[in-house]
């Protein structure tokens, strides 16, 4: 069973996928338990004829017992200027989450997709003390999603033609996009883009969900793709090799903070960890990443 704490447009839309892919079944938890019915019986209606898989809301956590996975996705406001607004309320928030967790099922894989998502990930890996493995932050591929969007618009080519569009680091402001590895039709991106395009691209992955803000209320679709294809690889056994948050242990030289770097992830959650060559510039600037991660920790 997939648990998704946080029924809003996020939890609801990554549940939709599960169900019209019959990949297992749903709960929907939410505070308010009327939405969580609604939009389980909204998307009841997207099961697949002969399909197995059923879909419930709910406001009681104790019904999340047993889950495989736990999505959470849950939020205690709407952040305006930058996705740390409300860090204190979320922190407080992931922490009654982790407590619930532990008690009804502490042997789930537990994706996070709440803001401030870094930091979330790691209070609710100490919080719990579920192996490392077993928790990540789904950020850093909507980010390079956004990264081959973009790269696609500006050269008007097909995201096909994109190979390596990752984005690593916090899913914030310090956000670094691996420009060094990206080739476009075969040629080094570096090659063919300038200083100034550069800085323009990285301005624009950053502040991506502040532009859509200003057409809709809230991403969506993008984050419940890429949570959806965690969840699938997870259930399905099938390796997904994406960037993810998780709790570092020396890799890229960190510790003590939780941060986007390339993942492998299969049945167990993160199978491994992928140490990629960067170049100067972006080495510096996962650095400083890390360290804005880190004094956020450190504040709370
Ligand atoms: C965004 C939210 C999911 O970047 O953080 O759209």
């Amino acid at each position: 069973m997939i648990s998704i704490i946080g029924s809003g447009k996020v939890g609801a839309a990554i549940a939709f996928l599960c169900i019209s892919n019959s990949l297992d079944d749903v709960l929907l938890v939410n505070r308010t338990k009327s939405k969580a019915i609604g939009e389980a019986l909204d998307i009841s209606n997207a099961i697949p004829e002969n399909s197995n898989v059923s879909i419930h809301g709910t406001d009681d956590f104790s019904k999340i017992s047993g889950s495989d996975i736990v999505v959470i996705t849950a939020s205690t406001g709407i952040y305006l200027k930058n996705r740390i607004e409300m860090m204190d309320a979320q922190v407080k928030m992931i922490k009654e989450i982790a407590n619930q967790i532990k008690k009804y099922c502490p042997f789930a894989t537990v994706l996070i997709i709440s803001n401030p998502l870094d930091v979330l990930t790691f209070v609710f890996q100490k919080e719990t003390q579920l192996s490392r493995n077993k928790v990540i932050g789904i950020a850093s591929s909507l980010d390079s999603s956004r990264f081959r969007y973009l790269l696609s618009e500006k050269f008007k080519i097909k995201q096909s033609q994109i190979i390596n569009a990752l984005v690593i680091g916090e899913h914030g402001d310090s956000m670094v996009p691996v420009f060094s590895r990206v080739k476009i039709n075969e040629k080094n991106l570096l090659d063919i883009i300038n200083e100034t395009e550069k800085k323009i691209i990285s301005t624009e992955i950053q502040d991506y969900w502040k532009f859509l803000r200003i057409f809709k209320s809230r991403s969506q679709f993008g984050i419940a793709k890429n949570t959806f294809d965690v969840i699938r690889s997870i259930i399905k056994n099938d390796e997904l090799v994406i960037p993810a948050s998780i709790v570092l242990n020396g890799e890229y030289d960190e510790k003590d903070i939780s941060m986007g770097i390339p993942v492998k992830i299969n049945k167990d959650g993160v199978k491994e960890i992928i140490e990629i060559k960067l170049n100067e510039s972006e080495s510096k600037l996962l650095k400083i990443s890390a360290q804005t991660i880190r004094d956020y920790i450190k504040s709370l």
